[in-house]
Parts: C-alpha cells; sequence; structure tokens
C-alpha cells in the first residue's frame, strides 16, 4: 500500500468511529420521536376536533330547539343533511332531554346511543373504530338545555397527516445526519492533514540541513503546546534508553571498533587537534628523535584513534615532521591494534604566535581556568585564530571521504571548527570535547569574541565536558550570550534551527592490559632505579609530583606544602625527598618563562634551607620524560601529588593508579581537578591551604600499607572501569542514536517528498 492510501484508510477509519454513533444516534431519535409525535398530533386533533363540534353546536343551538320544539323533522334533517357535509364531519345525532335519539344524519350509527356516547366522552374514549376507519366521538349541550348533539369526525384524515409527518421527520433526520457526515468528513480530513503534516513537521524536522539537528520547522498553532510535551517525551526516552546502556558492560579498545563496525557503520573517524601525538625531532647528530608530548589530550585520544583507526589531523611541531611526511603530508601511526593517520598542518612562525601562543594560551588558557592569571586578548591575535581554525576546518573536509564522517573536534585551540566544518559538511556527525574547564559566565564574558566562540562551538553535534559542573557553566554561558533555546532537563541547546547536545563525559587513559604491566619493571626495582638516579638513601621515602610546567598546576602551592611538611615534621628531614618532574611547555610566554623562574628559585631556597651534604628535599626535573621514564618514577613512589589550581579532569593521577599494580602507594588531589569527583579514596587537598596539604603529604608517607592497599584497590577498580574506551564509547554510542535518527528522518523526508 502505498503511504497516501495508508493515510486516508487511517482517516476514514477515525472518522468511521465518530460517524456510526452519530448514525446511530439518529436511529434512535426517529424510533423514540416518531410515536410521540403520533401521540400529540392525535391529542392535537382532538382538541381541534372537539372545539369544532363546540361551535357546530352553538350555531346550530337555535335552529335545532326551533325544529325541536315545532317537531318539524324535515327541518331537521336539512340542518344535519348540511352539516355533515362538512368534509371532516361523518355525522351527527340529536339527544333530547330524556337521552333519546331524536334526529340523526344518514351516517349516523343505529346502535350508538345517548347514554353510550357520553359515558365515552366522559371516559376519554373518544375513537370509535367504525364503518372501516377510525371516528372520533363528542357530545354538545345545547343552549336552553334542550337536548344535546353528538357529532362524529371522520379521523382518516388525521392518520394520513401523521404519515405525511412520519416521512417529513424521518427524512429531516436522514437529511441532516447526511449533512453532518459530509460536514465531519471534510473537517475531519482537512484538520487530520494538517495535524498529521505538523506532527511531521514536530518529529521530521523538514528541515534544510541534513544532520538531523534542526528543530521544528513551522508548526500549524494549535500544535505549538504539543510539541514540547512530545520532544519532551522523546528526549526521556533516549534519558532512559542513556541510563539503561549504564557502565556494567566493560568497555574494551574491541567494544570500541565493534561500535564503529556496527553501530556506526563503519563511518570514517576524524580526529582534529592542534597537539599532535608523535613528533618527529631532529637530534644534535641528525637523527629523528620520536617524542609523545606531555598532553593529557593525546594520552586520552591516541588509544581510540588506535582502536578506530581513521585519520588524525594536528598541527606539525617538530622539527623533523616534515621530512617524515608523504606528498600529503601525511604519516601512518603504527602500534596499537590498527595504524591509523597523521595529517600534519604547517603553520608559519607568525600564526603560531597569534593562534597558539596568543589567543588559545595568552587568551582562553587563563580564561577558562581560574588561577588568577589575566587573560589577555588582542585583535591580531584573534584574526590569526580564526585563519588557523578555518586551515584545520578546510583539512577535515579535504579528508572525508563521505559527506557524513564522524568528526572528534579536541579542545579550545579549535572552538570555531565545528561551525565551519558544519557549513561545508552540513551531515556531518561532530564530536568536540573541551579538554579544560568551562568558567563562569561572568568570567567567560570578558572575552571580547565569546559570541563569535559560542557559535562556533555550537556547530557541534555533541559537545563535551569533563564534568556536569562545566556542562552547567556552559549552559548559563549561552543563556547568557546568545540567542538560543535550551532545554536544561536535556541539556540540548538550540541555536536557530540547529541543535548541540551538551554532556559530560568523563576522560580516563586505557587501562593497561597484562602484557603491558608484565613489562614494567618490578616496584622494588624502580625504587632502586630512581633512588640510585636521585642519590637517595635506602630508606628514602620518594613522593612525586608529574606535570607540564604550568601556572595552573599548583607546583609552588605543592612546594610550599613540602616545606611546611619539613617544619611541622623534621622526621622526614633526610629521609622523605619530593620528586617533581616539569615538561617543559609554552616556555616562550613570559607568564610562563616568569612562573617557571619563580618555582626554581623556590626550589633552590626550600632545598637550601633544608638540604645537607649528600641530601636535597626537592628534585626538579625540568625536562622531558618518556611513558617508561613515567612508569618507574610512579611505581617507586610512596605518594604522588596532584595539586592543580583548576584542571579539568587531570590524567597523572590516573596513571599513578593504573601504574601501581602492587596496590600501594597514596593518591594526593586537588579538590580543583575533575577527577576528585571520581577518585574519592585519594586524599582530597585544597592546595591554597598549605597547612592542609602538608597534612596530607605526612598522611600519605606514613600510611599503614593496610590503608594504602584498601584505597588502592579502590582507586584501581574505578579507573579501570571508567577507563578512556568508556569515554569514547558514551559518546559514540550518543553519536550513533543521533545519526540513526537523522538517518530514519531523512528517510521520511524523501519518502514524503516522493
Ligand atoms: C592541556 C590541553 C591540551 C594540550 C595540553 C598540552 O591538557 O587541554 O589540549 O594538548 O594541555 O599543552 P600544549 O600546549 O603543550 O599542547
Amino acid at each position: 500500500m502505498t503511504t497516501a492510501l495508508r493515510t486516508m484508510a487511517t482517516t476514514l477509519r477515525l472518522q468511521l468511529r465518530f460517524l456510526l454513533p452519530l448514525l446511530a444516534v439518529l436511529v434512535l431519535a426517529a424510533w423514540v420521536a416518531v410515536p410521540i409525535l403520533d401521540r400529540l398530533q392525535l391529542r392535537w386533533f382532538a382538541r381541534d376536533l372537539d372545539a369544532r363540534g363546540e361551535l357546530v353546536a352553538n350555531a346550530l343551538s337555535d335552529s335545532l330547539a326551533e325544529a325541536l320544539r315545532s317537531g318539524d323533522r324535515a327541518r331537521l334533517e336539512r340542518l344535519f343533511g348540511r352539516t355533515a357535509l362538512d368534509e371532516r364531519m361523518y355525522a351527527i345525532g340529536l339527544c333530547d332531554r330524556a337521552g333519546t335519539v331524536v334526529g340523526r344524519s344518514e351516517a349516523y350509527p343505529a346502535a350508538l346511543e345517548c347514554t353510550e356516547a357520553r359515558a365515552r366522552v366522559e371516559a376519554g374514549r373518544q375513537r370509535l373504530e367504525m364503518f372501516g376507519g377510525p371516528l372520533h366521538i363528542s357530545v354538545h349541550p345545547l343552549r336552553g338545555g334542550v337536548g344535546e348533539l353528538v357529532l362524529l369526525h371522520d379521523l382518516a384524515f388525521i392518520e394520513h397527516r401523521s404519515q405525511d409527518s412520519r416521512r417529513l421527520l424521518v427524512l429531516f433526520l436522514a437529511g441532516l445526519g447526511f449533512v453532518l457526515a459530509l460536514v465531519t468528513i471534510g473537517v475531519a480530513q482537512l484538520s487530520f492533514h494538517g495535524w498529521v503534516r505538523g506532527v511531521r513537521a514536530l518529529l521530521g524536522r523538514d528541515g534544510d540541513a541534513g544532520n538531523g539537528n534542526d528543530i521544528a520547522a513551522v508548526l500549524p498553532p494549535e500544535l505549538e503546546p504539543l510539541a514540547d510535551d512530545l520532544r519532551a517525551r522523546l528526549r526521556d526516552l533516549e534519558d532512559e534508553y542513556r541510563r539503561s546502556q549504564g557502565p556494567e558492560v566493560a568497555w574494551t579498545a574491541e567494544r570500541l571498533r565493534a561500535l564503529l563496525l556496527t553501530q556506526l557503520r563503519g563511518d570514517q573517524v576524524i580526529c582534529v587537534s592542534n597537539r599532535e601525538p608523535l613528533i618527529h625531532d631532529r637530534g644534535a647528530d641528525g637523527g629523528v628523535l620520536v617524542k609523545r608530548p606531555a598532553s593529557g589530550l593525546v594520552t586520552a585520544v591516541e588509544p581510540v584513534m588506535q582502536a578506530c583507526s581513521g585519520t588524525w589531523i594536528a598541527h606539525g611541531s617538530g622539527s623533523a615532521d616534515r621530512d617524515m611526511v608523504d606528498a600529503d603530508d601525511r604519516v601512518v601511526v603504527p602500534g596499537g591494534q590498527q595504524d591509523y593517520w597523521l595529517r600534519r598542518i604547517w603553520l608559519t612562525e607568525e600564526e603560531e604566535k597569534g593562534y597558539y601562543y596568543g589567543f588559545a594560551n595568552e587568551g582562553l588558557w587563563p580564561l577558562c581556568h581560574v588561577a588568577h592569571v589575566r587573560p589577555v586578548f588582542r585583535r591580531s591575535d584573534w584574526e590569526a585564530y580564526k585563519a588557523v581554525n578555518q586551515r584545520f576546518a578546510d583539512a577535515v573536509v579535504a579528508e572525508a571521504r563521505s559527506e557524513d564522517p564522524i568528526v572528534l573536534v579536541q579542545d579550545y585551540h579549535l572552538a570555531l571548527v565545528p561551525a565551519m566544518v558544519r557549513e561545508k559538511l552540513p551531515q556531518a556527525t561532530i564530536l568536540t570535547f573541551w579538554h579544560i574547564p568551562w568558567p563562569n559566565p561572568e568570567s567567560f564574558g570578558i572575552c571580547p569574541w565569546r559570541r563569535e566562540l559560542l557559535r562556533g562551538m555550537l556547530g557541534s553535534t555533541i559537545l563535551g565536558f569533563h564534568t556536569r559542573f562545566h556542562c552547567r557553566n556552559f549552559l548559563e554561558t549561552v543563556d547568557r550570550y546568545l540567542e538560543a533555546r535550551i532545554e536544561h532537563e536535556h541539556s540540548i541547546i538550540s541555536v536557530g534551527r540547529k541543535e548541540t547536545y551538551v554532556e559530560s563525559y568523563p576522560i580516563s587513559i586505557a587501562w593497561p592490559d597484562e602484557t603491558e604491566s608484565a613489562a614494567w619493571p618490578a616496584v622494588a626495582a624502580s625504587r632502586e632505579a630512581v633512588r640510585a638516579r636521585l642519590g637517595l638513601p635506602e630508606d628514602a621515602r620518594i613522593a612525586v609530583g608529574v606535570d607540564r610546567f604550568d601556572y595552573t598546576k599548583g607546583i609552588i602551592e605543592r612546594i610550599n606544602a613540602v616545606e611546611r611538611l619539613l617544619e611541622k615534621h623534621p622526621e622526614h628531614l633526610g629521609r622523605l625527598a619530593f620528586v617533581q618532574v616539569a615538561s617543559p611547555t609554552r616556555s616562550e610566554l613570559d607568564e610562563y618563562h616568569g612562573f617557571q623562574d619563580r618555582v626554581k628559585a623556590l626550589v633552590a631556597r626550600v632545598n637550601a634551607r633544608f638540604g645537607r651534604e649528600g641530601w636535597q628535599p626537592v628534585h626538579l626535573l625540568a625536562e622531558h620524560h618518556d611513558h617508561a621514564q613515567l612508569i618507574e618514577l610512579y611505581r617507586a613512589a610512596d605518594a604522588c601529588v596532584v595539586t592543580s589550581l583548576h584542571d579539568g579532569m587531570n590524567l597523572v593521577c590516573k596513571e599513578f593508579v593504573a601504574a601501581r599494580d602492587d596496590e600501594r602507594g597514596v593518591l594526593v588531589l586537588s579538590r580543583f581537578a575533575g577527577a576528585a569527583r571520581e577518585l574519592h579514596e585519594a586524599l582530597i587537598v585544597n592546595p591554597y591551604d598549605v597547612e592542609e596539604t602538608a597534612d596530607a603529604l605526612h598522611r600519605a608517607v606514613t600510611m599503614s600499607e593496610p590503608e594504602q592497599r584498601e584505597r588502592m584497590a579502590s582507586l584501581r577498580t574505578n579507573v579501570a572501569e571508567f577507563n578512556v574506551f568508556r569515554w569514547a564509547g558514551r559518546m559514540l554510542v550518543d553519536a550513533g542514536r543521533w545519526r540513526l535518527r537523522a538517518r530514519v528522518e531523512a528517510r521520511l523526508r524523501r519518502h514524503r517528498q516522493r
């Protein structure tokens, strides 16, 4: 059956449901009304005949009395004959005072005595069946009491009239039914089609963009109130579905890959970020060194790309990067389960200065981190930021093999890319993840290009933050600065006809598998190696901090806490070493430069104060460390200290937990890092509170082994379950649902247009 036929059948079915009861009501009305009408008519005519009889009696009274007195029978008969000529009059009889019939017209029944006639009238039995037809009998006294007149009227004409009115009534009801049915069908057709169109507009979103994130086009006004309810119900169903997809099934690289192949039908994945996962640097000997950058983003996204394959577009920042790419600026990144392509984007020094150092790291970075460093916004930086974002977006479009790839946009360097890609690939599924915190609307409002940035980000299909708190801040920011419709309950922002789903996806790491952890050095060996390298005594306890050398990481606060610890607990002197790895980062910026100098001076002061011959309490290792070196350090540590002043998530703490398969070691964690919302068994501190942090450090390095084991075991269960495949998986599952809906809607649209 075609859609049109199906629609017509549905319409008819609906109309019959209304019309059949209507017909039943009309038949019932006729059935009840006809006898009532008959009875009423009879009563009216009887009354009419009685009145006519009265008139006749009055008119004849004198003449009859005269004829009676004179005994003139011939006159009597003449009078009766004339009166009986009336078409409805059947017969006339005259009774004298004694009740004897003394005169009668020709048709008057011989058997009808005066007494019987009166008895009938008094009993209300005025209808007589005689001579093959119904008659009406009435008795009228004559003036002067000379006698009574008995009149018999023919009722046959009433029967005829009653039949006529019955016929008319039935015809009227049938006509009424017919007209009502026609009007109903007409109105129902019109409004049904209107409603169907409206509901389709509501569900089918007859928009022009094919990615399915348009909100309903113009709706008939009577459907507007329904629209919200309907959408809300759909969202509820989606939310329920999402909740039912809880964490019970473990997320692994295999599951993520299977998800891509099934739910996302093997669609192409294009990741785009500023930082590349692999840097090729030219060594002093002229050889090429391969470096993995110190970046939470790379730590998280690389396992996902290894699982999904696809292409990763990033800035080629290494000194030997150009030598390693093919003619299309691509290089294969091996390892993991699958190889993936790295497509490098080249930036001039000027571009890097304006876009990366300037707008991203002097503007957005301090803007989003509440670390009390003032953001700097320059127009020239903004121009460079826009131009470079366009370059990245163009590269995404050039890499796309279909019109609807899955594009993973990473971080604050590329806030404009989602809208730029959406413009060229309206059907792409764009998942943007903001790796750093999102501030409150007031803080964000100081950015002169706040609206442009928000509009750029809202080109995304899904926009992810680490925590609900950051999502809320973002929704409030959009509410404050853009004309947007926000469904807080479902976390959906609609600007114009585009929808973006805002959700929290706490990022994580890939939980090491057995092969990987089997290759790690033993914990004792790691301690020995670290102690030897740093010249520490055999019984020295080790606390570590591993960060990029960044002012948001709370490195100064941490060293202050170490100093306070040594003041409060001199028993640690000579026995506790604090090792701070600080990977060089953004050193070209004055703010970083100044900060790094301040840290170095602080370390020198604390070491001068508490150090002694052959011993120093703080070891600042301001150089790049590779993964193996970090694993060794984590395994050697009694405590790992993360004291970020503000951090989206912080993956160092999760890496430390993953490295401790011996279930030892204590994590001290800032409450201002997103990770504090998940890792409750850490010692949570306020890094601005030096006493509290020093006490937590003391507690960490003196904690009993059973307590360490208990806490660490619980932390490990948490990180293993909430791993990076779950992070990516949840986003992709949401994207899969979104795409499925978009495709079904597109199909429906095509179907309707045919
Ligand atoms: C943070 C940002 C990442 C960035 C990383 C390293 O984690 O969220 O996007 O890659 O810092 O910073 P860098 O400037 O060296 O890339």
